[in-house]
């Protein structure tokens, strides 16, 4: 069986439910982290704890558990469910609200998930070697994608456009024709050895990846920009690699039918991957 947590209790997550009042459910009013656990490993849990609290206070939702809760909560979770390697799920709604009305009350009582998933980061080792193909998809997102909201509806669209075009990625590019970041990663080019990536806007999540990333880059006085760059610099860049809690570091072979580079996976994006994995 795998158990979740919810609201205070330990139980089957077949048997977990929320009531369909839940502003979650109706108004997608809440908020998730994701967090890989790696060899027994919780992979950059503090920086997914504190964005957990940012996004809350983007949102005024007020919860009555610390990080530290959390993080006691998310390890019992890891423990009951056996988890060596897998995915952490953390949501929270504001809570549930009858009658139905836009404006949330000033005293909620949000609801509050942690569950895990197993995954096998062999498998996606294996994908690393080989670089994946992506899509490329407008960027239809509400305007602040800094909360990491459950509102996923656009992205939702990009993932299922990529899996049509058995793509393992979307690329989200906007009116301008500017490369946000992937449909659930961060997306970054090298161009004459210059790593490349958005900047910190409301058009993007400030990704744990991309941030324990930057840190490795500046410990090897690897030269990086957080600068816009166009879905032209994109095809045309040396290397192409996305980051995210599932993937760390992917490099990317493919957008629709370009090649980057010669097809294969740079050998900058893959050493990079060696180095966040060594970081673990
Ligand atoms: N997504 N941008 C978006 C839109 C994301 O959904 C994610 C992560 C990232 C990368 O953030 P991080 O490095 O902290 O994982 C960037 C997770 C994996 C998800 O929603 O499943």
């Amino acid at each position: 069986m795998t158990a979740c947590y919810i609201n205070g209790k330990y139980k089957k997550l077949s048997q977990s439910s929320i009531s369909v009042t839940d502003r979650g459910f109706q108004f997608s009013d809440g908020v998730y982290e994701v967090i890989a656990i790696y060899n027994n490993k919780f992979v950059d849990e503090n920086l997914h704890l504190d964005r957990l609290r940012t996004s809350l206070n983007k949102l005024n939702i007020k919860i009555n558990l610390s990080s530290k809760q959390i993080q006691n909560i998310s390890h019992k979770i890891k423990k009951l469910n056996k988890i060596s390697n897998g995915i952490i799920y953390l949501q929270v709604t504001r809570g549930d609200q009858h009658p139905r009305d836009h404006k949330y009350k000033n005293i909620m009582k949000p609801n509050i998930v942690i569950y895990s998933i197993k995954k096998d980061f062999k498998k996606l080792d294996q994908l690393a070697l080989k670089g994946v193909k992506t899509s490329l998809y407008p960027d239809i997102r509400w305007l602040r994608s800094d909360i990491k909201s459950i509102s996923l509806l656009g992205n939702v669209m990009a993932a299922n456009h990529a899996k049509k075009n058995n793509s393992h990625e979307a690329i989200l590019f906007d009116h301008k024709n500017n490369i946000t970041e992937g449909n659930s990663s961060s997306i970054w080019i090298i161009k004459k050895n210059i790593c490349y990536t958005h900047p910190l806007t409301y058009r993007i999540l400030k990704g744990c990846t991309r941030n324990k990333l930057i840190t490795i880059l500046k410990a090897h006085k690897f030269k990086f920009k957080e600068k816009l760059f166009s879905k032209k610099a994109l095809l045309d860049a040396d290397e192409v690699f996305m980051t995210s809690a599932t993937n760390f570091i992917m490099p990317i072979i493919k957008v629709d039918s370009y090649k980057i580079s010669n097809g294969k996976p740079g050998s900058f994006s893959q050493r990079l991957r060696k180095e966040f994995i060594n970081s673990i």
